[in-house]
């Protein structure tokens, strides 16, 4: 197992409302797209560790749960031919209309159905997607659409921490938002939905789960400055979470978010909007056909 390092900065938008509404879309409009760089350098840095870069083009990729294409289009760049997938219309829709390469393609299908032949694909990469998934059909499926020395590599967040933008600790909030996230991701355990996963930190019992025999999990550490509604934004496209807050009057994510306005103005008097660092503890799960 080994641990990196990687640091993202971002232009502020003052903005501490997040929408419940289009979160999925949200969380994808609003992330930088430094992340998804660093993500594809880092899934780059264990392709060429497998001996899959060698100078020239890669074949096939097919990046699933793609959202909007966006690390789809950068992962592209090094492969003759890319297919993204995502079970929301909305997603691919949006993906299809920014897509200008006609290397890339675009469908809408869920990971656990993949509409691709056996066998005839390089490299799958999940961003962020493997806990919405039914891991117990979606394994085979990768396990079938790859090429025999195919590769497939899995990204996602396991813990975070907040640090001020100044790079101080905040004990006082990390602690009670710690305490109030705990809380909350028992709530959600409670909900029967595979993304429940991601809030539980369970991706080592979902590791251990996948029936590979060659299989790695890489720890690495991602900086990301963002502000408050993002990060509620960020709750919400977790659909265990989104069934959580279903109803208005007992929202949890925003009692949260209220929660830390209010230790944030107690500790910052002057600082007028909430910009956050979150030290993201993060899982590259790579398999090897
Ligand atoms: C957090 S977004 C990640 C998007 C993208 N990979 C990125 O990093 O920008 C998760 C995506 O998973 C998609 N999704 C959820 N369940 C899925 C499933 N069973 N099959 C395919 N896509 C799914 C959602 O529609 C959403 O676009």
């Amino acid at each position: 197992m080994s641990t990196t390092i990687h640091q993202h900065t971002r232009t502020q938008h003052n903005q501490d409302e997040y929408s419940s509404r289009s979160a999925v879309e949200r969380f994808n409009s609003t992330r930088p797209a430094a992340v998804g760089e660093v993500i594809v350098q880092l899934m780059f840095e264990y392709l060429k560790k497998y001996g899959k870069l060698d100078g020239k083009n890669l074949g096939c990729l097919l990046d699933v749960a793609c959202g909007n294409g966006k690390t789809t289009k950068l992962l592209a760049k090094h492969f003759q031919r890319a297919i993204g997938v995502d079970s929301s219309a909305e997603q691919i829709a949006l993906a299809v209309r920014c897509n200008i390469s006609e290397q890339v393609e675009f469908h809408c299908s869920p990971a656990e159905k993949l509409p691709v032949a056996d066998h005839t694909v390089d490299v799958i990469t999940s961003i962020f997607g493997l806990h919405y998934f039914d891991v117990k059909t979606f394994i085979p499926e990768c396990r079938r659409v790859l090429k025999q020395d195919g590769i497939a590599l899995f990204y996602a967040e396991k813990t975070f921490k907040i640090i001020s933008r100044d790079n101080d600790d905040l004990p006082a909030i990390y602690d009670e938002v710690s305490a109030m996230n705990k809380k909350l991701c028992e709530r959600a355990r409670e909900i029967s939905h595979p993304s429940a996963n991601i809030v539980c930190d369970l991706h080592w019992a979902q590791f251990q789960e996948i029936d590979y025999k060659d299989k790695e999990r890489i720890e690495t550490t991602s900086v990301l400055e963002t502000t408050l509604g993002e990060w509620g934004s960020q709750y919400l496209s977790i659909p265990a979470m989104q069934r959580l807050c279903s109803n208005p009057a007992e929202n949890p994510v925003t009692e949260l978010m209220h929660a830390v306005k209010i230790l944030w103005s107690k500790e910052h008097l002057a600082s007028s909007s909430i910009n956050i660092k979150m030290v993201s503890h993060c899982v590259l799960i790579a398999l090897k056909n």
